[in-house]
């Protein structure tokens, strides 16, 4: 791949991000224990229905983008960022703070057509390791930043185009940001995310190693957080 160009997301991407960003996880093997109910491509066929509304949810303060090849117009990868309360638009005029990032609004049939069709969705996690999610919500709590921050929520880079900074460049397009207003961005991790953290200057705050073998997974089931610089 030549180049990869960073860009803002709109609602007809939902599908595209979609199919980006369900396989990325699914290889996860303690995140794919809550749908292996499911298939793969049957959660995609419902993910596709929710992303559309899930780029609508909090336009203030939610910022997303896409990372394109373009040669094909294919999307690579996917990042969701969270501006923390009252750094959402410039003091001075009112515009939108990181505008190139924010989701355009769309009408207001549009919008809820899009969610309805969100609330057709099958949503039903297996929640069987539901207590051992809890343990991280609660550390995460614990360790998230009180001072305002910048929180990186979602990333996912197909399998098919990783390790070819797809989510280098995601990262780099958000810690520019970051550096721009002044603020850490702060990061719960899955353990495919940390070697790229770690090299590009994240801290590791805090970690939990928990066993999740009596549920089927791994016996290893990680959660890091992260925060930069
Ligand atoms: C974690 C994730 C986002 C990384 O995306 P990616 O596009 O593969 O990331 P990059 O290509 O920028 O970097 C990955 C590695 O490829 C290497 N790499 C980058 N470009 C390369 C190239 N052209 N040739 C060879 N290797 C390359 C990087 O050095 C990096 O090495 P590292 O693992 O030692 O840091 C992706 O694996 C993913 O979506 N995983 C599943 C979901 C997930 O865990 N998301 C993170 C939640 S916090």
């Amino acid at each position: 791949m030549t180049s990869i160009v960073i860009s803002q997301c709109s609602v007809i991407d939902g599908p595209a991000l979609a199919a980006n960003s369900i396989p990325a996880f699914w290889a996860d093997p303690h995140w794919v224990l809550a749908w292996r109910h499911r298939t793969l491509e049957y959660h995609i066929s419902q993910i596709a229905l929710r992303f559309p509304r899930n780029l609508l949810n909090n336009r203030d303060t939610m910022r997303h983008q896409k990372a394109v090849d373009p040669e094909t117009g294919r999307i690579l990868g996917y990042a969701r960022w969270c501006l923390p309360p009252s750094y959402e638009i410039n003091a001075d005029d009112g515009t939108p703070i990181w505008p190139e990032a924010q989701v355009p609004a769309v009408e207001a049939d549009k919008e809820a057509e899009i969610r309805q069709a969100a609330e057709t969705v099958v949503w039903d996690p297996n929640n069987d390791a539901d207590e051992l999610s809890d343990r991280v919500t609660a550390l995460k709590k614990e360790v998230t930043p009180k001072t305002p921050h910048i929180s990186l929520e979602y990333l996912a880079v197909n399998p098919d185009n990783q390790r070819r900074g797809v989510g280098t460049a995601l990262v780099k397009s958000g810690i520019d940001q970051a550096n721009k207003m002044g603020l850490e961005i702060f990061v719960h991790a899955f353990q495919e995310g940390v070697p790229l953290y770690k090299r590009m200057g994240f801290r590791l705050i805090a970690e939990l190693i928990q066993d999740d073998s009596k549920y089927g997974g791994s016996g290893e089931y990680g959660a890091y957080f992260f925060i930069y610089p």
